[in-house]
């Protein structure tokens, strides 16, 4: 399972892509919105710091427009993927680019009959929200195993990319479901690499070299 970062932080994608395990990146007007820039030059950026696949998403109100939106977007650089909602204009404007052979991402999927969907209409990647889905007292990971079982039954090649992930276990979880790719905030990405006993374990190992320095030091003034 491929770990994207779910932001439009340069700084953010910088850290972890230093780690050499950043897949990709997923974006969305929201995450653009706070970082107060011209989304031009954050795309741009983010296409060219990631090797990975870069989602970046449509916001125009109709399929006519998201489709030359779309069709900009991908143009952008070579790991670009297009973003587009789950809605009859999405799916309308997502068939129209795939046709073109842009890769698309169909978002804000809540239920497995949305993925059919998105999978039908020749999605590269579907993103179902599953802790927006927990928020309403239902089951995120219920639906991302029924995506997973859905699309492996009927041979579908759509990636399915777990979004809205709230903690290190959505993460965990997912890989279990058989997610191809997981895509997480900052936060949850750098709380996978921690442990309490990791940094006891630091602790100890550092402070025996250090005592072993002392020992040599002592036997060499001997
Ligand atoms: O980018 C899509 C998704 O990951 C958004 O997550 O936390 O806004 O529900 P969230």
């Amino acid at each position: 399972m491929k770990l994207f970062l779910d932001t439009a932080s340069i700084e953010e994608i910088r850290e972890i892509n230093r780690w050499g395990v950043l897949g990709g990146v997923t974006t969305n007007p929201s995450l653009l919105q706070k970082e107060a820039a011209e989304p031009d030059k954050v795309w741009r950026q983010i296409l060219e710091e990631v090797a990975g696949d870069v989602s970046l998403e449509v916001t125009a109100p109709d399929a006519d427009e998201m489709v030359a939106q779309g069709r900009t977007l991908a143009a952008m650089g070579p790991n670009a993927v297009v973003k587009v909602p789950m809605t009859p204009d999405g799916l309308e404007a997502g068939t129209r680019l795939v046709s073109e052979g842009v890769r698309i991402n169909v978002t804000l999927v809540f239920s497995p009959a949305q993925a059919i969907l998105a999978a039908e209409a020749g999605a590269y990647i579907v993103s179902p929200f599953l802790g927006r889905v927990d928020d309403v007292a239902s089951d995120g990971m219920a639906l991302l195993r029924s995506i997973c079982d859905i699309y492996a039954v009927q041979g579908y090649e759509t990636k399915v990319l777990a979004a809205s992930l709230r903690h290190p276990m959505h993460v965990v979880e997912s890989a279990h479901a058989g997610a191809d790719i997981a895509t997480m905030p900052f936060e949850v990405f750098t709380k996978l690499v921690k442990h309490p006993l990791t940094d006891i374990g630091m602790e100890r190992f550092q402070a025996d070299w250090e005592k072993l320095q002392h020992q040599l030091e002592g036997e060499a003034s001997t």
